[in-house]
């Protein structure tokens, strides 16, 4: 990036895939960094693959519950001794199931996960910068996805809540943005990660045929773009919804 970045960075979803990317890239840019994961052994992992080790933490949080949030923002400041001022909201699941045979639980499973865990960690963050003193910068990525734009089959419960993340993304954006705090969001199409390897063959194979560049991502392609997205180089992007799709959905 060829820029200093800000000291300290929350990852939520840090254990895995773009997350874990996120963490890496950013450690390389010389951010301290809170990986934070409901699965507190995938977050230590990361942990041994950072640059810099000594100095990155991780904690384990469950993004739908305010009070795992609360306490997991809290011991990320006593560790680094000032609230994190970079936030990248990865954590996130995915089913494929038809709309007609979504039930309840599942549905629910999905919305608490990507968009009121969203909503929860972007408060409690943005809470502690604030409190912390008015000339505190920071700035949020919201990992939305390419299907919060243009739907896909089978996956009501999902894209509905990554249409949401895209619309918290600009209201949050429009309301932090005179705060001192930028709020934007990444919209991915296929990434080759743990999460992609639970989808068929099929649908991967029909992804490829719609993809120009013909490949899923890495998560290293999407982490690079994210780095921009909290760097000062962004400094006049609030609000935007970059694609990060090898041309999937334009
Ligand atoms: N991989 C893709 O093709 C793709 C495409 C578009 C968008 N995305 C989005 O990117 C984000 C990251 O996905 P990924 O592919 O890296 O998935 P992944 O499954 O590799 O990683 C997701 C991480 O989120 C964590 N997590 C799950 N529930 C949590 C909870 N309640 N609290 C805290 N952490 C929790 C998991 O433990 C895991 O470490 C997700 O929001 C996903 O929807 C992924």
């Amino acid at each position: 990036m060829g820029e200093p970045q800000d000291p300290s960075v929350d990852a939520l979803g840090g254990g895995s895939g773009i997350g874990r990317a996120c963490c890496q890239v950013l450690a390389r840019e010389g951010a301290q960094v809170v990986v934070a994961d409901i699965n507190l052994q995938a977050a230590k992992h990361t942990l041994t693959l950072l640059p810099g080790g000594q100095q990155h933490v991780a904690v384990a949080m469950d993004v739908r519950e305010r009070r795992s949030v609360e306490d997991a923002m809290k011991l990320a400041q006593d560790q680094c001794g000032a609230p994190p001022s970079l936030l990248v909201n990865s954590a996130g699941v995915a089913i494929t199931v038809p709309m007609l045979e979504t039930d309840d639980d599942t549905w629910q499973k999905i919305i608490d996960v990507n968009l009121t865990g969203s909503f929860l960690v972007t408060q409690a963050f943005a809470t502690s910068l604030l409190e912390n003193g008015k000339d505190s910068k920071g700035a949020i990525v919201n990992i939305a996805s390419i299907l919060g734009k243009t739907g896909h089959t089978n996956k009501s419960a999902y894209t509905a809540s990554k249409g949401g993340v895209i619309s918290l993304t600009k209201t949050c954006a429009a309301e932090l943005a005179s705060r001192g705090i930028r709020v934007n969001c990444l919209l991915p199409a296929v990434i080759d990660t743990p999460m992609s390897a639970t989808s068929s063959k099929e649908i991967l194979e029909n992804f490829k045929r719609l993809t120009p560049l013909g490949r899923p991502g890495c998560p290293e392609e999407v982490a690079e773009v994210v780095a921009f997205l909290l760097s000062e180089r962004s400094s006049y992007m609030v609000g935007a919804c970059v694609e990060v799709t090898g041309g999937y959905g334009m």
